[in-house]
């Protein structure tokens, strides 16, 4: 949790904790059997879900700076790139459809400088993605695709650029580029600039002639310095969520609008220069730059289980695959998909994995078969989760397989449930899982939200999350797994799908949601066993949770004051004894509307206290609007 306010030693007990004394008269009474555990808590209950959605990876958590680095081109001309023409040099940039680097780029943008020299350099600038971030005394690495007609064209000039003074603020010069395709890597370090994403990237020459150029990558210092990897603070806010999962890649994203857009793994792999890219289903171009061994070194670097969904054959316009031999092929394309991912280096897609780079199998326990078949009215999705299950479970027996949709004739090992609602259905659904038929599959809720705020949740959101939260806790035998969507938000104009979504950026700066922070606090804070425990007097919209630490003996005691009145509580510990030592963490506000913005990014955030236990029982004032976790030590 960041910018936390000092901690501030507290009194746990009824002298100290008084105030507010207009709340109900009757304190609640939560009474916790701290000796009779009665389920345990699932190790993977809070996880991340993820997809190419309001440029999550491109412009967001990959950290790739060049927009539209494979130059694609529209009516527009090339959408992020502009023509470059300093002093008296004249140029022209054209699309040339007849020459690029790789069979996947048989393009390439054609820059014709009919004029040009040392002190009237041409060629091109790119904006980036909504701004260019660039720190002092950093080092930004780069690489481009190139070939000229003839020698006398130069060296390529790289400049990053300041807009609105136009200094420039690092600057490479690649040597002579030759007349064949080749790929050229420089590096740009900053001095003592001001950090601003108010930048640009310009690629010029100094002679007349002309130059192909095409994938064009800059990246700044990434989350464990990985080579095409993802921004630092993103991975850090993440990171802070402890997930114990991610569910990749997707999602709509994995079926795409048509079926020829589906999320074919095979093109998101191996060098950048032959991955084509592909539509996605929100409006924009997928490079695919962040492709399917970026998601499970993400999942490294964050120790989370790669929850990895398959296309099962539909996809978003109602099209489907008819299962049999027609959907044979996707079929094995997930079988040599999870090879890729878990096969030694002998098999033949492990070994491909290792010349990728990354010898050493990853673990997976969850497949997906597909995402939200409940869509598809044909009905054929009985059959196709049966055809995957089949194949995948005969290779892979110990695989759990995921259905998006109840299916029948086969039993799912767990089912993926969606939930987007408004923060009062949440309140009246936190009991939602209490009920659930322990004999049927597993439950993994794959996508959930409280629809309220733009372009991240507000307070009221936070609110019904940390509401609905309480409740997979209490229910964590039969839910294994659940994950908020969206993740992620580029917060500038024109880059949302989609909202609310946890975790706001724009090129610079990120921030977490209330939300964010709900979920960092529940995720935190979670104990192996759930003790019994009951409440009497909540009245409405008070919830809560308990968890135990068996190992830890630490007891994390969740209350969720959902009104605008403060609460009395009493909690009455029964069957152990706490030490005095504990801690609370509290987030609240003032007003359901109330949030966090990427220019006030910390207006609520978690603040912790020390507490000192001094009583058996203790009487706590649940703040109007909170959220609050106490810690505790079991003697
Ligand atoms: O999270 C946004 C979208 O909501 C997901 O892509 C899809 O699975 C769901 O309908």
């Amino acid at each position: 949790m960041e910018k936390q306010k000092p901690v501030v030693p507290i009194v746990f007990s009824a002298c100290l904790l008084a105030a507010a004394a207009h709340a109900q008269t009757a304190p609640a009474i939560l009474t916790v059997h701290a000796d009779q555990p009665v389920a345990r808590v699932s190790p993977t209950l809070y996880g991340l879900m993820t997809e190419e959605i309001n440029h999550s990876y491109e412009g967001g958590l990959y950290a790739e700076m060049v927009e539209n680095n494979t130059f694609r081109a529209d009516w527009s001309g090339f959408p992020g790139w502009y023509l470059v023409e300093d002093g008296q040099s004249q140029a022209k940039i054209s699309l040339d459809s007849t020459t690029g680097p790789s069979r996947q780029f048989a393009s390439s943008m054609r820059i014709d400088a009919t004029s040009a020299s040392a002190s009237s350099p041409a060629g091109v600038l790119n904006t980036g993605y909504w701004g260019m971030a660039l720190h002092p005394n950093t080092v930004y690495r780069g690489s481009f695709y190139a070939k000229d007609d003839s020698a006398a064209v130069g060296p390529v000039t790289v400049n990053l650029v300041a807009n609105q003074s136009g200094k420039v603020l690092a600057r490479a010069v690649v040597g002579d580029i030759g007349t064949e395709w080749g790929e050229h890597h420089f590096t740009l370090k900053t001095g003592a600039i001001e950090t601003s994403a108010a930048n640009h990237l310009v690629i010029t020459v100094t002679h007349s002639g002309t130059m192909w150029l095409n994938l064009v990558t800059l990246f700044p210092p990434t989350y464990h310095n990985r080579p095409n990897g993802t921004r630092i603070d993103l991975m850090e806010k993440l990171a802070a969520m402890h997930p114990a999962f991610l569910r990749f890649p997707g999602g709509n994203y994995l079926e795409g609008d048509h079926i020829a857009d589906w999320y074919d793994w095979k093109k998101t792999i191996g060098p950048l220069v032959t991955r084509p890219g592909h539509p996605s289903p929100w409006e924009y171009w997928s490079t695919d730059g962040f492709g399917l061994l970026e998601f499970l070194e993400w999942c490294e670097d964050l120790h989370m289980q790669p929850v990895l969904a398959v296309y099962a054959g539909y996809s978003l316009q109602h099209e489907h695959v008819n299962p049999g031999p027609d959907l044979e092929p996707y079929v094995q394309s997930a079988l040599e998909e999870i090879e890729y991912a878990t096969g030694s280096p002998e098999t033949k897609w492990g070994t491909q994995r290792a010349a990728d780079g990354h010898p050493q199998p990853f673990h997976i326990t969850y497949v997906e078969i597909g995402n939200e078949d409940w869509f598809d009215k044909s009905g054929s999705y009985d059959a196709r989760y049966a055809q995957f299950y089949k194949a995948i479970k005969a290779k892979y027996p110990d695989l759990q397989l995921i259905a998006t949709a109840p299916v029948s004739g086969i039993r799912p090992d767990v089912l993926d449930e969606h939930y987007y609602l408004r923060a009062s259905e949440f309140f009246n659904d936190a009991t939602h899982y209490d009920k659930t038929d322990r004999n049927g599959p597993k439950i993994f809720v794959g996508e959930w939200a409280t629809r309220e705020g733009t372009p991240t949740p507000n307070f009221g959101a936070a609110l019904g999350d940390a509401a609905w939260m309480t409740g997979l806790e209490r229910n964590s035998d039969i839910v294994v797994m659940a994950s908020y969507a969206p993740l992620l938000t580029n917060v500038n104009p024109g880059a949302m799908q989609w909202a609310p979504d946890l975790i706001g950026y724009d090129a610079l700066r990120s921030y977490g949601s209330p939300s964010y922070y709900a979920q960092v606090m529940f995720a935190s804070y979670l104990g192996d066993q759930r003790p019994a425990a009951t409440i009497e007097g909540a009245g409405t919209r008070l919830f809560y949770s308990v968890t135990e630490d068996s190992v830890k003996k630490r007891l994390y005691i969740k209350l969720v004051n959902a009104t605008s009145d403060p609460r009395k509580i009493d909690i009455k510990l029964i069957g152990g004894a706490l030490e005095p030592e504990g801690r609370l963490v509290l987030l609240s506000a003032q007003d359901t509307q109330a949030t966090n913005t990427i220019d006030r990014p910390v207006n609520i955030v978690p603040v912790e206290k020390a507490l000192r236990v001094t009583e058996d029982t203790l009487h706590y004032d649940a703040p109007a609007y909170s959220i609050q976790v106490f810690d505790l030590k079991l003697r």
